[in-house]
């Protein structure tokens, strides 16, 4: 065994001697450190059939919905229609709400008409309650009605036998719901079978309401198993509110891809679900996941993303309990020939993906998104939910992370090692060996015993560092965090009303109640400079194991029937990391006194985490596989808001062969959130430890990276204002290029860098799609032009990292590559202006001071680049902003450009000059040498 493992496994022994519990996870840990085998261990994890709503739900069979529609209990003001739903088999009675909101989306709520006790609505994740537009009847009769929704030409029908709804544009039907009749409700009931209470019952049967239905409802309540107590290996879930569930299927004519509900280890296009299981949601700590397959994972947002050449649309599932979705689609299965046979015999049927979904409890709110254009749906997503943090740009940069760096000699030195090979770092990483005893908030006394030195040494190179503080807290007298939390009342509590308490890192430990806001505010103060000893302004947030994760819970984490207030924590586990970021991050801007933007990573995730920060892919492998797979994963999340997302680089379980590691650090430089990091029990691997070919080829993809940040930056920036991906799949751009729509190995960052890591061991030779017939792109590096739309086959060597720019782009760079972002600061910039087959290019130029909220008070400078007939300029696109700059453009780079007899600089005080120009004839590249204005000023190049 080796050393780094002693210490957990010594404590969690000790653990074990309280209770049988532990056997499992003291097992698990054992396999783990002595066998060295990996795969998820399924039996830990449930599958529909294992899960009692699930396998209930799933049984239901299509076409056979008892629900109508009460159509005259139809009431319809100018913004919000409601209507009973009735349940035949049982009588229980629903509320369906329906309203149409700004921005061409729908709104559908069904809860019960009387539940017996308030069911759960997901609090937060709402930036604002989303504004209404008008909506009117056009007709109605016995069958149904058809109101008009909003200003566009749509309409919704609503059906009343059975219940379902059709939301229409023209003739089409973009999306149908329960047209399979799979509307599912369970209403809350009281227990027959045993102990009920008895004034509730008395109340219940009071109500004339529930006296009708009686009858009906002895016969419906047959209790199942599962209902009302479930068990999964050794954990009995109580289930004090019996069967909960609701369900709803959305049919999606015309359809063939859909995307999203992160997060999954799989591809980009969802598959079917038909004769598997469905891709659940729910979020759990996932020992060594196993790739393509629909498992729950660390995260979890409900957004799902439909897309076809003329339309994009959405689904947001607003329920934060466990949630499995069902694909299926009628052309599944199908080879391009047979769907050609088919259209050539005339038999072809309208292509149909039909989707839906379970929840354990809550209710049905149902956000439709209807694009029409990918963006449209971005945007509308980010209306509801809000958009991604706009990040320090420091946080864009490379980041250094193992667990551990074991003391402050150790971190000095790999600080120095970064120098002296001359690779630029922003922040290195602390995991939880730094603290005393896995006691968040402190520090290692020996290892860690002056860490404010530790934090100046960073500082005064510019640089920043990452601490871990996990949500699970050491219950210990002795520990001022853990007396805080016992003492104010701020655990969740068990179901008998006790603090809950589980096994994570320190051992026994409590969870904060972070659904509470006063518990999140006292979380977020704990940030503050004099309660976070050793802590400085340059030291930033790691939130893990937030799912939370807990060795003896059921499937690793918490029981269903623990307690937050009013609420079980089945109806809202997946908020819950989303939650312990929300806290931290606001710690992090309150210790500032609101000037700084926070930094801060989270392992688990919801719908709106994307305000908070950044989040990780979890604990990888270093596999090809799963170098792989990152693309997708982060893809997916682009697509749900999440911009910022990043996999361990090099694999976090394992040793990657240099190889590996070295394609690893060449995509990963091309993805958002850029962080090495490996397991406490794999050797060292920074990058200058593989020989120096190899640290060349690392060296090179970080400086490749930080060369990049302008346009990083300037992504986030967009992000940050639209809620648009920054890394995206190429059907966001070419939504009607049925090529693109199924890549998972190549992928845009913004609209006008394609990328095509080299993720195939031993590859000689990468085959990159290059979208847009009549477009051109420029190889990055060669700046050799190449045609859209084509498979262009690409020899490759080490050195490779195939990208290429959009012809029609302007791409500002800083290649005085230095020691972190930060010491780039005032660097001056050199524009890629790549051009059209129209010999025109459009780009941006974003500046602000990097890391305050100030760009809010307008301190930034935004403009616009733009090459036309001859002619390139750059306007201010935010006249009323004010930020000055000291750095300028030092080159222009014209790709695809032919020989001017002379370049003319005109700046805005009237002066004109002649431009020192170089052109390489072979490569059709013009460089203008120091035209030497600042980046903020007014400019136009003439080129003659
Ligand atoms: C699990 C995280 O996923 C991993 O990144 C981290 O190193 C360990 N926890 C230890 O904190």
């Amino acid at each position: 065994m080796r050393s780094e493992w002693a210490e957990p496994i010594q404590s969690i022994i000790k653990m074990a001697t309280f209770t049988e519990r532990m056997a499992p996870v003291l097992l698990l840990w054992l396999a783990v450190c002595l066998s060295g085998t990996w795969a998820v261990d399924r039996g830990n994890f449930k599958t529909c059939d294992q899960s009692a709503f699930c396998k209930r739900q799933r049984a239901l069979k299509p076409g056979q919905s008892p629900y109508r529609a009460l159509l005259e209990t139809l009431e319809l003001t100018n913004t919000r229609l409601t209507l009973q739903l009735i349940n035949d088999n049982n009588k229980v009675r629903l509320l369906l709400e329906l309203y149409r909101l700004q921005g061409n989306m729908t709104r559908v709520k069904i809860n019960e008409l009387k539940p017996l006790k308030p069911r759960y609505e997901v609090p937060d994740v709402l930036i604002q309650e989303p504004p209404t537009e008008p909506m009117s009847l056009l007709s109605q009769d016995e069958n149904g009605v058809v109101l008009s929704l909003g200003a566009e030409s749509q309409r919704v029908i609503v059906s009343a036998r059975p219940f379902r709804l059709d939301i229409m544009e023209g003739r089409e039907v973009l999306m149908s719901v329960n047209s399979r009749g799979l509307l599912a409700f369970e209403h809350l009931r009281m227990r027959k079978d045993t102990q009920a209470d008895p004034e509730a019952e008395k109340k219940e049967e009071a109500d004339p309401a529930n006296q009708a239905e009686e009858a009906v409802n002895e016969e419906e309540e047959k209790v199942e198993d599962g209902m009302w107590e479930e068990t999964f290996k050794s954990h009995s879930d109580s289930k004090p509110n019996g069967p909960s569930a609701v369900s709803l299927d959305f049919s999606l004519p015309g359809v063939e891809h859909v995307y999203g509900i992160p997060e999954h280890a799989d591809t980009l296009k969802l598959k079917t679900t038909d004769g598997g299981d469905p891709y659940r949601l729910y979020n759990l700590d996932v020992f060594q996941y196993e790739l393509y397959n629909p498992m729950a994972l660390y995260g979890a947002v409900p957004v799902m993303l439909a897309h076809n050449a003329q339309r994009t649309t959405g689904i947001f599932w607003l329920n934060a309990a466990e949630t499995w979705v069902d694909i299926s689609s009628n052309t599944a299965g199908k080879t391009v020939f047979g769907k050609m046979l088919d259209y050539v015999q005339g038999s072809s049927e309208t292509p149909q993906t039909d989707v839906r979904w379970i929840s354990e409890s809550g209710i049905i709110d149902v956000f439709v998104m209807l694009g029409p254009k990918p963006q449209d749906v971005f945007s509308q997503y980010a209306s509801l939910t809000g958009t991604q943090a706009f990040p320090p740009l420091s946080a864009l940069a490379y980041h250094q992370c193992r667990w551990n760096y074991n003391d402050q000699e150790d971190v000095q030195a790999v600080d120095a090692g970064f120098d002296q090979h001359d690779i630029p770092y922003d922040f290195i990483w602390l995991d939880i060996e730094h603290t005393d005893g896995k006691r968040y908030f402190t520090w290692d006394p020996h290892k860690f015993a002056t860490p404010r030195d530790m934090l100046q040494g960073i500082m005064d190179k510019k640089r920043k560092m990452v601490a871990i503080v996990d949500p699970h807290i050491k219950v210990d007298s002795n520990y001022k965090i853990h007396n805080e939390i016992r003492s104010r009342g701020y655990y969740i509590k068990n179901k008998d009303g006790g603090d809950y308490e589980g096994w994570c890192w320190p051992g026994n430990a409590g969870y904060p109640d972070f659904t509470n806001p006063e518990m999140r505010a006292w979380w977020a103060s704990m940030f503050a400079y004099d309660q976070y000893e050793g802590s400085m302004e340059n030291l930033y947030t790691w939130n893990d194991m937030n799912e939370p994760s807990v060795f003896n819970g059921p499937e690793v984490t918490m029981h269903k029937d623990a307690v937050h207030g009013a609420w079980e924590h089945r109806d809202l586990h997946n908020l819950y990391g989303f939650y312990v970021q929300m806290a931290t991050a606001e710690g992090l801007v309150q210790r500032s006194g609101g000037v700084e933007r926070p930094f801060v990573l989270t392992r688990a995730f919801f719908a709106g985490s994307q305000r908070y920060g950044a989040v990780w892919t979890g604990d990888n492998a270093a596999e090809w596989d799963h170098l792989k797979i990152s693309i997708p994963m982060c893809l997916s999340l682009g697509l749900v808001g999440v911009s910022f997302c990043g996999a361990d680089v090099g694999g976090f379980f394992k040793t990657p062969s240099s190889e590996l590691l070295v394609r690893w650090y060449q995509t990963g430089a091309y993805q958002p959130f850029f962080r090495a990091h490996a397991h406490l029990d794999t050797p060292r691997r920074e990058p200058w430890l593989f020989g120096p070919e190899n640290t060349a080829l690392i060296r090179e993809a970080v400086r490749q990276r930080y060369a990049l940040l302008p346009y990083w930056y300037q992504l986030f920036y967009h992000a940050y204002r639209t809620g648009h991906p920054v890394m995206r799949p190429l059907w966001v751009e070419y939504p009607q290029d049925t090529a693109t729509f199924a890549m998972d190995d190549q992928f845009l960052i913004g609209r006008d860098l394609l990328v095509h890591p080299v993720t195939e061991e031993g590859a000689r030779g990468i085959t990159a799609y290059l979208p847009g017939k009549g477009e051109v792109w420029f190889d990055v590096h060669t700046f050799q032009k190449h045609n859209g739309a084509q498979n262009l086959y690409v020899p490759v060597t080490m050195s490779s990292i195939p990208v290429y720019q959009r012809g029609g782009s302007i791409i500002p760079r800083k290649i005085r590559v230095r020691r972190s972002s930060t010491c780039m600061e005032h660097d001056p910039y050199t524009l890629y202006v790549a051009l059209s087959p129209q010999r025109t290019a459009e780009g941006e130029l974003y500046i602000d001071d990097g890391h305050t909220f100030n760009f809010n008070k307008k301190e930034f400078i935004h403009r616009r680049l733009s090459f036309a007939n001859n002619v390139l300029s750059s306007i201010n696109l935010a006249p009323d902003a004010q930020f000055s700059t000291q750095s300028w453009i030092e080159r222009i780079l014209i790709l695809g450009a032919s020989k001017p007899s002379k370049v003319t600089l005109k700046t805005a005080d009237g002066q004109e000059s002649q431009l020192e120009f170089d052109f390489d004839a072979s490569m059709s590249v013009l460089t203008l040498r120091k035209p030497g204005m600042n980046a903020g000023a007014d400019w136009t190049v003439v080129l003659q």
